[in-house]
Formats: C-alpha cells, structure tokens, sequence
C-alpha cells in the first residue's frame, strides 16, 4: 500500500515525502507544479502531474495505484494575495479539496493528514495559542485553510474518513544537507527574504512595524523547522492508522522571537551585517503568534528536534547559498 502526498513538490510537501520514503514508505506524489518544483520531488516517489480539482486525473491515479493514506499539501498559501483574489484561495483550497474528497470517499480511502494553519485563530485571544481557542480568521487563506477543515469534518462523519489537521505556525528551515529547500516566487517570508540580503541579492530588509506590543516593537512568531513538521506529519498518519480519532493539532516551539532577533540571529550565523529598516505595518499581521503544542506532545508523541534558532536559520542558509536561484525553474 502506497501514501499519497498532494502538493509533495512544495516545500512542506518534499520535505515530507523525503521522511515517509526514510520510515519505509511507498509514496506517489500529486502535484499541479504551479508552485511546487520538479526537481524536490525525491526519485523514489512516482510523481503525477495534475490538479487536485480535476476528479478524472485523480480518479486514474486511484485507479492505478493502491493508496490507503493521503497527506494534503495542495493549496495556495499568500496571506496578501488571498485578500487581493480571494476567489482564488476559494477554488483551489476549498473547491479543490471538495474534488478530493468524493473521489476518496468514492475509492473508499479512509485517512488523511492536511495542512492547516496559525491563520485560523486570527487575532488570538490569549498566547500560546491553544487548538480550543477561538478560531476567527483575518485573511482568505486562514479562512479557507478552516473552512477546509469544517469541510473534511462533516464529511468524515458522513463517510468513515478519519483526518487530522495539523496548524503550522511559521515553517522555516531545509534538509540539513541542503539537497531541498524553500523556493516560493515571489518570496514573502521573513528568513528566506533575511537570507537573500546576506547572499547579496537584495540590498536589504524592510522590517514591517516597529510599534507592536510587543517587547521590542517588532512582531513575534514562532518558528518551526520543516523536517520537525515532516515528522509530525508521519506520527499522525501512524495515529490514524492505529485507529485515532480526527483531530487538529498545533505545531509550533512554542517559544516566539521578534523581527529584531530573527534578523540579529541571521547576522550572527551568516557574519552579514544584513541591512534594515523599520517601515510601515503589514496589514493583517497580528503582533504575537506562539503556539502551544503540548496536544500534539500529548497525542502524537511529537517533540520538536530543532529547538535554536540559530540552528533552523542555520540549515535555511545552507540551503540558499547552494541554490541561490532556488530550484532554478522558474
Ligand atoms: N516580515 C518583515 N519583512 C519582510 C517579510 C516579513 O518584516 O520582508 C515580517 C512580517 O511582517 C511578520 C514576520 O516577518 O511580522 C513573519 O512574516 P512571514 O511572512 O515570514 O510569516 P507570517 O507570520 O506572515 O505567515 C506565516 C505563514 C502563513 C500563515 C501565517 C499565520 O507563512 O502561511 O504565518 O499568520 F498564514
């Protein structure tokens, strides 16, 4: 029996499919490539082109292979560019796991593991953030990641399918060896775009508000090694295989850090003075986001391995610095 991961040529996804294959898993790989790169998909997966909304491509893939698992990736994740096409994020996360699901439901696939995220929760009403806090999302994205959710619920209940859910907080690192990595056009994200100063290409970092509550000004997240939600991504296809009941689970370290620290934790790795600049507010940032994960803990046995920061900015920059133009496709 065969695990597929849908969006198993994105970041999380690649990451991903390199652990399964790892624990011994036979895995077929789904991926649109619209983000995710040929070249992160691990030789050993079976890789097939398409969308996840079209129900013909993934009825032959069901058809051909002999899956009994489903990890899902597949979905746009730009906070800004869902508040500026929102009916994007609609079709592709909503109304493309909707496609998915009837075509599991109709294969008879009883388990899968998705990608969720800290932008259900919103503004948070207290931190850490835990899974039974209110979930009120500010942007499209979050918003159709937990409509996601609501979705794969109901039809659980409907259809002997078991889930879980699994909210990332901020993803960041590569494989320590530097082999994948993280490569979104346009960049977006504060480490990658760090580390693009230090290998000199940018001229420097524009720091999104200065005036948060928070201890420095600078907004606070918590940030998450890739190859720790790879791990967690396997324990919970193992809890649902050992007959776990659907879930959601926080992944985080549970330990936030500033703009100012991610920044001067950069500049003490790479020995790049790393220019910056204070500038206006983000709209839609909430100023503190830290998870806690003791659920997950609980449940799932999951412990993060990569707990330093310098460490995960560590394996981040290995990764750039070999691949300065990223996986080079585009
Ligand atoms: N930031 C900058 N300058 C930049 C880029 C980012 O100051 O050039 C700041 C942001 O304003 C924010 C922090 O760095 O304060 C982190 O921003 P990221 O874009 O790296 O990450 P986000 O916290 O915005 O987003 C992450 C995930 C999203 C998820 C969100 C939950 O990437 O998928 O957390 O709120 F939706």
């Amino acid at each position: 029996m065969s695990i597929l991961v849908l969006g198993g040529a994105g970041y999380i996804g690649s990451h991903t499919v390199r652990a399964l294959i790892e624990a011994g898993r036979d895995v077929v790989v789904a991926d649109n490539l619209v983000t995710g790169h040929r070249a992160a998909v691990h030789p050993q997966a079976r890789l097939y082109e398409g969308d996840l909304s079209d129900r013909a491509f993934l009825d032959r893939l069901l058809e051909r292979e002999s899956i009994d698992g489903v990890i899902h990736f597949a979905a746009y994740s730009l906070v800004g560019e869902s508040v500026s096409n929102p009916l994007k994020y609609y079709r592709n996360n909503l109304c493309g796991t909707e496609v998915l699901l009837e075509a599991l439901v109709a294969h008879g696939v009883e388990r899968i593991v998705f990608s969720s995220t800290a932008a259900t929760y919103g503004e948070p009403e207290r931190i850490p953030i835990l899974e039974s806090d209110r979930t009120q999302p500010t942007n499209p994205y979050g918003e159709t990641k937990l409509s996601m959710e609501k979705m794969i619920r109901w039809a659980g209940r409907a259809h002997n399918l078991r889930y879980v859910a699994l909210r990332y907080f901020n993803a960041c690192g590569a494989l320590p060896d530097g082999s994948i990595g993280e490569d979104h056009q346009p960049e977006t994200h504060l480490i990658p775009i760090v580390l693009q100063v230090a290998l000199g290409r940018r001229e420097r970092l524009d720091i999104f508000g200065g005036d948060y509550p928070t201890p420095d000004g600078t907004c606070v997240r918590d940030y998450i090694h890739v190859c720790d939600l790879a791990d967690a991504h396997i324990r919970a296809l193992t809890y649902l295989e050992q007959g776990g009941q659907s879930d959601v689970f926080n992944l985080g370290n549970g330990v936030g850090f500033s703009n100012l620290q991610v920044v001067e934790t950069a500049r003490a790795v790479t020995g790049h003075p790393i220019p910056s600049s204070i500038e206006a507010r983000r709209p839609g940032d909430p100023a503190t986001l830290v998870a806690s994960s003791d659920k997950a803990a609980r449940v799932l046995g999951w412990q993060p391995r990569y707990t330093d920061l310098g460490e995960i900015i560590a394996t981040a920059y290995r990764w750039h610095r070999s691949h300065p133009q990223g996986y080079g496709d585009r």
